[in-house]
């Protein structure tokens, strides 16, 4: 059998450049070679301040901008999450058997906690168990995500482990999947890339004008050579990604002195903005089909449905639900 892989994105907007490289070139690595199901974790999305009347789109956007990277529907599964439901069956087993003191410890709750003091819910301590569930449910082994999901991943093999040892080995000991992108900072330059912080990110449906306008404000200085800020390494990291070539060029400008920012900037804006233009065509082609997406959409969740009965029937059954 192949190894299973699994990942998912919450429907929070559209996909910037940091879940592009941290997480979807990734996904786009495995397609080929394993069983993979990438899912819009929509449960995951509401564990913070959301509005229920936009939901069902952005659920879809995500579904398309899949798409349009190049998951192949043929290749790949995928998923809506609470279309689903043994994924809430699983978790809800998986709770009991781990300590909530862990889950108050992790980073990503404590920062959740900092940024929404007035909506601290039991979905978001939930969170991480829920994502164990996700990727347990399809016996996952490997998981593309950003490094900033590693104390998850972390959790998710504690909690497999520990079911394993209680009621019989039915679980992997999942692993991330590291992409060179693990971690895109923000063109602010400080903190990473994030759908949550205005200025810090380029979308994939961002056009050249939006590109070039968001990499001009990256802070730079006012000469180069010596010391890099944060913002001029994040051009550099950039640029590794989408003009590896001009690389090399660019730093010896930087370290001789004489390198004009706006004019790397431009490079990057442009170099960037190409890469993005065929998967925007692609959008536009998938946006105009939507019964193909009804339809690729209602395939990944029949098929996802059948693995996860499957490993729900043995859970049940070690787990004393099943009767004689
Ligand atoms: P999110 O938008 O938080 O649901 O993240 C979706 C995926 O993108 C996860 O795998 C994250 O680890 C990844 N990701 C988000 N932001 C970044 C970033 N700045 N750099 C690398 N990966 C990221
Ligand atoms: N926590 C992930 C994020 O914020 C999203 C997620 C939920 C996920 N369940 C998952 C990622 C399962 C990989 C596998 O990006």
């Amino acid at each position: 059998m192949k190894k299973r892989v699994y990942s998912g994105i919450r429907a929070t907007g559209r996909l910037h450049l940091g879940n592009y490289l941290g997480a979807v070139k990734g996904m786009l690595a495995l397609q080929d070679e394993y069983e993979c199901i990438f899912s819009v974790v929509d449960l995951h999305t509401i564990t913070v301040p959301y509005d229920p009347s936009t939901l069902q789109n952005s659920i879809r956007e995500i579904i398309i901008d899949y798409l349009a990277v190049g998951l192949d529907p043929k290749k790949c599964h995928l998923e809506i999450q609470s279309k689903v439901p043994q994924h809430t069956e699983l978790a809800y087993f998986l709770s009991t058997i781990y300590p909530v003191s862990r889950l108050e410890d992790l980073p990503t709750y404590k920062d959740k906690k900092a940024q929404y003091p007035k909506y601290v819910n039991m979905g978001l301590l939930y969170y991480p168990v829920l994502m164990a569930a996700d990727v347990l449910l399809y016996k996952g082994e490997l998981v593309p995500v950003g490094i900033d999901q590693e104390p998850h991943l972390e959790v998710m093999r504690e909690i497999a482990r520990k079911f394993n040892s209680m009621f019989g080995p039915v679980f992997p000991q999942p692993q991330r999947f590291k992409t060179e992108g693990e971690y895109i900072p923000s063109l602010l330059g400080s903190g990473k890339m994030s759908k949550s912080v205005e200025g810090s990110y380029i979308n994939l449906t961002d056009n050249s004008e939006e590109i070039r306008k968001k990499i001009r404000s990256v802070p730079t200085a006012t000469t180069s050579g010596g010391e890099m800020t944060e913002g001029t390494k994040v051009l550099f990291k950039l640029l590794e990604f989408f003009a590896k070539d001009k690389t090399a060029q660019f730093m010896k400008e930087y370290d001789d002195g004489t390198l004009q920012f706006v004019k790397l900037k431009d490079y990057l804006a442009d170099a960037i903005f190409a890469h993005l233009k065929p998967i925007q065509g692609k959008r536009q082609e998938f946006l105009e089909n939507p019964k193909l997406v009804d339809e690729i959409i209602k395939d990944g969740i029949s098929k996802c449905t059948v693995m996860a009965e499957e490993t729900m029937r043995q859970v049940r059954q070690k787990m004393g639900f099943v009767g004689k």
